[in-house]
């Protein structure tokens, strides 16, 4: 009796032996399962449709590749380009990715922007590219439509202004310079520009209603024409002196379009009441006085309260700076010296 419940006892463990072992191998293959289906949760978002790969043996740490035509857009206040034309975004996943751009800008205010694209893959790579754009004021002479690629140089002035040179004619900010420095080109210039004879219309009629009477006592001059004045000083007073208030041929604001003298070539023109209005009120149409009194070290002429030049009404009312004129030579860091 003892013996039977001992065999009996013997195989019951036999039983319970295979038991556990099953139970244990089921507990170790519901373990296993658990730690795959996490795992594949946690790494969720690098499984894409296209590139259902193996995670553990494809990590993709490669950046997008931005293409762009250009990283320089070039626009006056108020016109606005698509910056985001041409421009596009590939992954080695063959993803289609979207372009942005980061940064603040605005088509309505002039300034040079310096924005990014940027793309982001699947896997959070993202790639940056930098790009600029110049919004220019308005009254600029540039004509930035002729503006190709190598066609022209650019430099910056000691304030950190843009310059381009273009067919020998030197722009900063988009505006032409002519100076003891800067000169135009022989054969360049025509006439007054046509922006410049629109503003000085408007500014004749507003002037009018206040009975002042604006006119013009030398407008657009030639090379030829500035040569003549020029070479006809120094004969009557000699280089230096004809230098403090004649310009050089080809070194007058006069050749470009955008300068007329006015009303009376003569200095006592400040104590006249069209002087006055003009000193106070040119640059509500986009005029300033170009040389002002006490400036020569910066614009290279003597005080001239007749020459004004058209620079749109935004640098204007800069420049007016409250009826203390500055210089365009100041405010953009530029010399006006010969060289020789
Ligand atoms: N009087 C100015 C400087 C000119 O000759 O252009
Ligand atoms: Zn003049």
């Amino acid at each position: 009796m003892i013996k039977m419940a001992k065999r009996k006892k013997k195989r019951l463990s036999k039983i319970g032996k295979i038991f556990f072992t099953i139970l244990a191998l089921l507990i170790i293959g519901l373990l296993l399962c658990l730690a795959f289906t996490h795992q594949n949760l946690f790494n969720k978002e690098d499984q894409t449709p296209e590139n259902n790969l193996n995670i553990s043996q494809n990590v993709d740490t490669e950046k997008p590749k931005i293409t762009y035509v250009t990283n320089m857009f070039r626009t006056k206040v108020g016109n606005e380009v698509d910056l985001l034309k041409d421009v596009t975004a590939t992954d080695n996943s063959n993803e289609i990715l979207t372009v942005s751009i980061e940064g603040d800008y605005d088509f309505g205010i002039s300034g040079t922007y310096k924005l990014k694209y940027t793309a982001t893959d699947s896997s959070g790579n993202k790639a940056e590219e930098d790009f600029i754009l110049k919004v220019y004021m308005d009254g600029i002479n540039l004509d930035l439509s002729k503006l190709t690629e190598g066609n022209y140089q650019t430099f910056t002035t000691s304030k950190g202004y843009e310059g381009i040179t273009l067919n020998g004619i030197t722009y900063v900010e988009g505006f032409i310079i002519a100076n003891k420095t800067y000169s135009v080109p022989n054969n360049y210039g025509s006439g007054l520009e046509k922006e410049t004879q629109d503003a000085f219309n408007k500014m004749v009629s507003a002037a009018k209603l206040e009975n002042i009477n604006v006119n013009i006592q030398s407008g657009f001059r030639s090379y030829e024409k500035q040569s003549n004045i020029y070479n006809r000083h120094v004969r009557e007073e000699g280089i230096a002196e004809a230098d403090t208030y004649s310009a050089r041929p080809g070194h007058s604001e006069h050749q470009t379009g955008t300068a007329m003298d006015l009303n009376w070539i003569d200095t006592r023109l400040e104590e006249r009441a069209d002087g006055k209005w003009l000193f106070a009120n040119a640059y509500k149409y986009g005029f300033i006085l170009r040389y002002p009194n006490g400036k020569t070290n910066e614009t290279g002429y003597i005080y001239e309260p007749w020459h004004y030049r058209y620079v749109g009404k935004e640098l204007a009312e800069k420049l007016y700076n409250n009826g203390n004129w500055l210089t365009v030579e100041d405010y953009f860091g530029l010399t006006s010296i010969y060289e020789n």
